[in-house]
């Protein structure tokens, strides 16, 4: 229990908090959980990011203990790289979804596992889109980068920069945050000295400005409309038992009403782009800040409309209050939130809209 404490925490900022993309951790990953990730680490990934994360034991692959690198990358981040990969790169995809190896669980421990590596505070990564000039970027990309990073920044002697998985999930403040600090003990140079924060402005920009569509995705979903809200309109009611403190329903409940075809609706009060990464099957997203605008939409008609978040309460809890609040007769929160029901194996959908990878 200690170990999913720690992982929600980490979380917590992804799903739930104010969008400041920092990693938040409460406490330190359960010993067992790090012990099982370094089995895994060491099964799977120390033939390239070598053994403790020191990097460069093949492919060029990175340091994934690198101090600065654990300050920035978020939770998420790790897990999506691990489960995902690099496509186009040597770093595959391990996750199950992709036809990897590993399940989410475990991808879990080895995030704990790197989590346990890490030495500095988790980095506050200042929010808020790049504005810099893409093409002034692209000039000083090919002056001061294009040796390691390769022309393109397809990669050489250092990591890809254009991959779009990794375009994906880091954000413009982690890119920011990699030229400003550099990677110590590696090649890569801190250039907050070097540039001006105006010309490392351009270099993030002209970075966004690589991101494509990610077509490695299995499949690619839209998010549902309003219309389409209600899970299984014919099924009947999944007769749910008294939910606990007035409020939570257990997730397992939940899988089964699923599983037996019930009418109901789901709501991710996630942002939308962690629904895009992974929801409940048939889940709309109705993010905690919009929910207000989205509740005039939903059936009134005492249709179960259940909410979740990863926190697993705080996002979810807020949605639904406002749905309460609106006078919608039955709702409650799934309990355990997003990672336990990934945790547990229960069906999820991982998808990309197509729009995604495009420059915001
Ligand atoms: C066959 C070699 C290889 C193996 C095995 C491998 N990786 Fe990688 N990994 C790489 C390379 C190369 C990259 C950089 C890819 C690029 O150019 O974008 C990378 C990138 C990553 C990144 C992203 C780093 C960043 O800064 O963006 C993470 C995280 C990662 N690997 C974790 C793992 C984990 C965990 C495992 C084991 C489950 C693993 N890798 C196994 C080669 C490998
Ligand atoms: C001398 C070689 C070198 C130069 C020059 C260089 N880099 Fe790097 N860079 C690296 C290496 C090596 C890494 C990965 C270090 C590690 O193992 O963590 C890296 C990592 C990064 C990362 C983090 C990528 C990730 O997946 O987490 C970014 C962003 C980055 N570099 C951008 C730049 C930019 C922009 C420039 C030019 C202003 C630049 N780099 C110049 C070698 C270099």
């Amino acid at each position: 229990m200690r170990h999913y404490g720690w992982i929600v925490g980490a979380w917590l900022l992804l799903g739930c908090g104010p969008r400041v993309e920092t990693t938040v951790i409460e406490a330190m990953p359960d010993g067992d959980v790090v012990a099982e990730g370094h089995q895994l680490y060491d099964k799977y990934c120390k033939l390239c990011h070598a053994e403790g994360g020191k990097g460069y034991a093949a492919d060029d692959a990175n340091q994934l203990a690198n101090p600065e690198f654990l300050q920035a990358a978020s939770d998420g981040f790790l897990q999506m790289a691990i489960d995902q990969g690099r496509p186009g790169t040597p770093m595959a995809a391990y996750g199950k979804t992709f036809g990897g190896p590993l399940s989410h669980a475990e991808e879990h421990t080895i995030v704990a596992y790197l989590r346990s590596l890490q030495t500095k505070p988790s980095a506050r990564l200042e929010p808020g889109l790049a504005s810099g000039d893409a093409t002034r970027g692209a000039t000083l990309f090919q002056e001061h980068c294009s040796g390691c990073h390769g022309e393109t920044a397809q990669g050489s002697t250092a990591l890809s920069l254009n991959n779009p998985v990794f375009l994906l999930t880091a954000s413009d403040g982690y890119l920011r945050y990699a030229i400003e600090h550099g990677r110590s003990g590696t090649p890569m140079p801190a250039f907050a000295g070097d540039l001006e924060p105006k010309s490392i402005e351009d270099l993030t920009s002209f970075l966004r400005s690589l991101a494509r569509n990610v077509d490695s995705a299995p499949r690619g979903e839209m998010p549902p409309t309003f219309d389409q809200a209600v899970i299984h309109p014919n099924g009947p009611d999944p007769n749910f038992p008294a939910l606990r403190e007035g409020r939570f329903i257990a997730a397992e409940r939940v899988k089964d009403a699923l599983a037996r075809g019930a009418k109901l609706v789901l709501l991710d009060a996630r942002p939308t782009s962690e629904w895009l990464n992974s929801h409940i099957p048939g889940a709309l997203p109705v993010p905690y800040y919009d929910s207000n605008r989205m509740t005039a939409k939903l059936p009134r008609d005492g249709t179960w409309i259940l909410t979740y978040c990863g926190c697993p309460h705080a996002a979810s809890g807020s949605v639904m209050d406002t749905l309460r609040r609106e006078g919608f007769p039955r709702t409650a929160v799934i309990d355990e939130g997003i990672f336990e029901w990934i945790r547990r194996g229960y069906p999820i959908t991982y998808g990309r809209s197509a729009a995604v990878g495009a420059p915001p």
